[in-house]
């Protein structure tokens, strides 16, 4: 049994300990392939695997062509936009994710990027307090509902859309939830974006829904730059100087955002996931995951 990890963004050491131990103690190899520079050494390495474990690094067709023993791809994270799906069903390759593993790390980001942006990027000048302030989530899933926790915890009024989430799972949270997007946009001083990219979403946070929010407002993603409809973002924030936005995923241009000063800011790498912990806790459910389908077939976190 032969388990390649390759992350073009490393995982933290403890996590790539905790991953040997569970690999070698079921029998299997660990094979690294870590900071690559070129798919070519991705084609290499997954030659002769039995599974791949990988972060945001993109599994193609291409990849999964070069793979020829492979059974299972699991993304150590929570979205799998990078994974080709059709690619691994046509070839009868199990996909899976790990659903909360890093959730925690990336709500305290937005957390911390609210209060980065409330307090003019650390610059002088007077800021603001999130307490008393309304936060919109758009998607109440494993970051979305933690992401409401703590902002809760600092006095903000926490609603929430989410189509796909019982209105009682949020009101049990303390969550007020709202019929539509146009709803929570329109209501909202914050907005913290936690819905995946997929064809119905991208590009789908565009001008319109953007301008209804009210002045002052700012915009927080921790999720996908895909979903930003970026020509209609950059459009808003010049027509409206009061608009901020943060991103933990940078633009496609951008350059092009300078000119908007402290009211942009973007990570120089996306961070939102990257702490020990989380690590640890998507890397090792990665490896278990692996290991509890080749040896025992289980598919608990199957996406295709
Ligand atoms: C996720 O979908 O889990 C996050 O975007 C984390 O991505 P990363 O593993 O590339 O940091």
């Amino acid at each position: 049994m032969k388990i390649l990890v390759a992350t073009e963004k490393p995982f933290a050491k403890a996590a790539v300990e905790g991953i040997r131990r569970i690999v070698e103690s079921a029998n299997g190899e660990l094979i690294l392939l870590e900071k690559y520079t070129d798919v070519s050494q991705l084609y290499a390495a997954v030659e002769h695997v039995d599974a791949l474990i990988v972060r945001s690094d993109k599994v193609t067709r291409e990849v999964i062509a070069h793979a020829k023993n492979l059974k299972i791809v699991v993304r150590a994270g929570a979205g799998f936009d990078n994974l080709d799906l059709n690619a691994c069903t046509e070839r009868g390759i199990v996909a899976m994710n790990t659903p909360g593993q890093n959730s925690n790390a990336v709500a305290e980001l937005a957390i911390g990027m609210m209060v980065f942006m409330a307090r003019n990027s650390f610059q002088s000048g007077t800021g603001t307090e999130l307490k008393g302030k309304t936060l919109g989530i758009h998607a109440y899933g494993h970051v979305g509902s933690l992401v409401g926790k703590l902002a809760k915890a600092f006095g903000m009024e926490v609603l929430a859309f989410d189509p796909f989430v019982p209105e009682e799972k949020m009101h049990a949270d303390g969550i007020l939830s709202v019929k539509s997007a146009a709803e929570l946009y329109n209501r909202s001083n914050y907005v913290s974006l936690h819905i995946p990219a997929t064809e119905q979403t991208k590009k789908s946070i565009n001008y319109d829904l953007l301008n209804t929010m009210p002045i002052g407002a700012c915009l927080v993603n921790t999720a996908r730059k895909e979903v930003i409809d970026e020509e209609g973002l950059k459009r808003l924030l010049a027509d409206r100087p009061d608009f901020k936005y943060i991103t933990d995923i940078a633009p496609d241009s951008p350059e092009d955002f300078k000119v908007f000063g402290t009211r942009f800011f973007a990570t120089p790498k996306k961070m939102g996931a990257e702490t020990a912990e989380a690590n640890i806790n998507a890397g090792l459910a990665a490896a278990v995951q692996s290991v509890e389908f080749l040896t025992q077939g289980i598919d608990r976190f199957r996406v295709n």
